[in-house]
């Protein structure tokens, strides 16, 4: 059988920073066989208090670029860009610019999921402000659990927390529980919370410990890659059009060297970045 060698097709993951380097990681996990490509936005990081039009914009730029670095597949591993920017790609802009192409955000896996962790019917939503005024957990929670009521907190200060390595601190635990409180003052019944920020996984213990034990915490990396996994499953056209040779890449639009010494927490393990100019 003659060996063809296939061209370089890696999964692109793309994130404001370095918080989608935790759902890269799960997806790493689930799918070794499969090329990588992980690029982050920190130059105009962070995206959670920006406006739709600014969000949409920059994620679309990066998009581009992972299709030009051979991606036919995406994953925003940004909450903030899958809430303001995800539906208008993908029904405005792939059509004309890349319609086999295909870009996914990470709001749906854990929203299809939430409903069968709740007895009580009520849930809560952790995310950025940009997150949670979009609204769009309410909307996607509403398609799979119609009889789910949804409370939604923002918690503005926990990214930069979390960023500058601050989350060890006792001023963060001050911020953890000032939101997490907030959250569970709005409704004591609530029983089961979605992390809907891709950097919170790095404060769950946190979280947890001023949540009342019997919530259930779904963070988001290895819901979406169980949920990536069963896509390429549904879809062999996409399977087909996605490498595998195993290989991780990362690019940054900020200097490479300071993402690599902050990435490893996110991705718990050392990281070699390329520099990206936009
Ligand atoms: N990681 C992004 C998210 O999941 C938030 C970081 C940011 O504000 O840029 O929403």
């Amino acid at each position: 059988m003659a060996d063809e060698k296939k061209a370089y097709q890696p999964i692109g993951v793309f994130d404001s920073g370095f918080g989608g380097l935790t759902v890269l990681k799960e997806l790493v996990k689930e799918l070794p066989e499969h090329d990588f490509i992980y690029l982050g936005d920190n130059a105009r990081a962070p995206y959670g208090s920006r406006s739709y039009e600014t969000v949409y914009e920059y994620t679309l730029e990066c998009v581009k670029h992972l299709f030009d670095m051979g991606c036919h597949l995406v994953v925003l591993a940004c909450n903030t860009a899958s809430a303001k920017a995800l539906r208008t790609i993908q029904q405005k802009d792939l059509p004309k610019i890349a319609p086999t192409k295909r870009v996914l955000g990470v709001i749906r896996p854990t929203t299809e999921l939430i409903g069968n962790y709740s007895k009580s019917k009520h849930v809560g939503v952790l995310g950025t402000s940009g997150t949670v005024s979009s609204g769009s957990y309410l909307v996607e929670i509403e398609k799979f659990f119609p009889d789910l009521k949804v409370y939604q907190e923002a918690c503005p200060m926990w990214v930069p927390l979390i960023e500058n390595n601050e989350m060890d601190n006792e001023g963060a635990d001050f911020f953890i529980k000032k939101h997490v409180d907030h959250l569970m003052q709005q409704q004591s019944k609530i029983d089961a919370v979605i992390l809907g920020c891709t950097h919170y996984p790095l404060i769950l213990n946190k979280i947890k410990d001023y949540l009342p034990a019997q919530v259930a915490v779904l963070s988001q990396g290895s819901i979406v890659a169980q949920g990536l996994k069963n896509y390429l499953n549904r879809h062999p056209e996409m399977e087909m059009n996605c490498s595998k040779g195993g290989a991780v890449t990362f690019f940054t639009t900020d200097l490479s060297e300071t993402f690599d010494n902050a990435a490893s927490l996110f991705y718990g393990s050392a990281v070699k970045s390329n520099h990206l100019a936009l």
